[in-house]
């Protein structure tokens, strides 16, 4: 499909990553409702994929991208976005079941920083930027900036956030833990899609398994959460790609998964 707010490729050696390059230069790549209907479109057919093993999301070297669109809410009523379900595209991206990692170059603010945080993974450029200034614009972060970012850093570091709006730096964002890696700008995408493709070695099956356990962490109280992993764990003794990844370890070989 021909695409007007996002590029799409399909990259690595084995061509088994999708990319999609989020592409409103013009209005850092604010995120419209038009660009979130052509990205949950994208990330959902790379999802049911088989040929991609994982999905990178990234924006351009000045922004990832600079929040919602200011200017598309502006008159916005509370009715009109009750009665529309405002933001509800971006369960798109939180319902992918491969890994999707975003590769942030200058600003992740607002809805920026809250769509690398959908995101299973985030590596970052050196001059990328991270903060939540709704609070700025009169409003608060509406899609998880205030459930997520506690998650990651705990809750001093997100209430300065969000109460002040001001930004983060890549090796602040890092030493907090909201960022996995840094790396030179002109390094960051071919690092990220290094990622992907080490990702993309292992079981697929066995790889969206993990994603879901993991994801528990986030999603339920310890006890109810170590109960899902017990029993994915235990599930993928079912799997044959459990048993191959196993009898290759005791053979000293290299596991031949068939995503079975
Ligand atoms: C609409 C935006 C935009 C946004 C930038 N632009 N951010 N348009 N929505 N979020 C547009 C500008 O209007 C401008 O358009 C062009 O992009 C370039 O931006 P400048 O401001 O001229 O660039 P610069 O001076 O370099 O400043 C960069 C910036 C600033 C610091 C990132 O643009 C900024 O503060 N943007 C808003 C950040 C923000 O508040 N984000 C949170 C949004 S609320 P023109 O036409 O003038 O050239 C939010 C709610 C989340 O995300 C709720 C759930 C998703």
């Amino acid at each position: 499909p021909a695409y007007e707010n996002i590029k799409i490729d399909v990259v690595g050696s084995k061509k088994n990553v999708g990319l999609i390059q989020l592409n409103r230069p013009k209005a850092l790549n604010a995120l419209c409702k038009p660009l979130f209907v052509e990205l949950g479109k994208a990330v959902t057919d790379f999802d049911s994929d088989n040929s991609i093993s994982a999905i990178i999301i990234t924006g351009n070297e000045k922004a990832f991208a600079a929040g919602a669109d200011i200017k598309e809410m502006q008159n916005n009523t509370y009715s009109d976005n009750v009665r529309a379900g405002f933001l509800r595209e971006w369960e798109d991206i939180s319902n992918c079941g491969k890994p999707i990692i975003a590769a942030v170059n200058g600003f992740a603010l607002g809805g920026g920083c809250e769509l690398a945080m959908l995101c299973d993974i985030i590596y970052a450029g050196e001059k990328a930027k991270f903060g939540q200034p709704e609070i700025n614009i009169g409003t608060i972060p509406g899609a998880g900036g205030t459930q997520r970012l506690p998650r990651y850093v705990g809750k001093s570091k997100a209430m300065e956030i969000v109460l002040t709006g001001n930004f983060i730096d890549a090796y602040e964002a890092e030493k907090m833990g909201l960022v996995s890696r840094v790396f030179p700008v002109e390094k960051l995408l071919e690092e990220t899609i290094k990622l992907a493709e080490r990702i993309g070695t292992h079981s697929p099956l066995i790889v969206k398994l993990a994603k879901q356990a993991v994801n528990q962490a986030y999603e339920t109280q310890l006890k109810a959460g170590l109960q899902f992993e017990k029993s994915i764990f235990y599930g993928t003794f079912a799997t044959a790609d459990r048993r191959e990844g196993m009898t290759a370890f005791v053979e000293k070989r290299s596991p031949n998964f068939k995503n079975e």
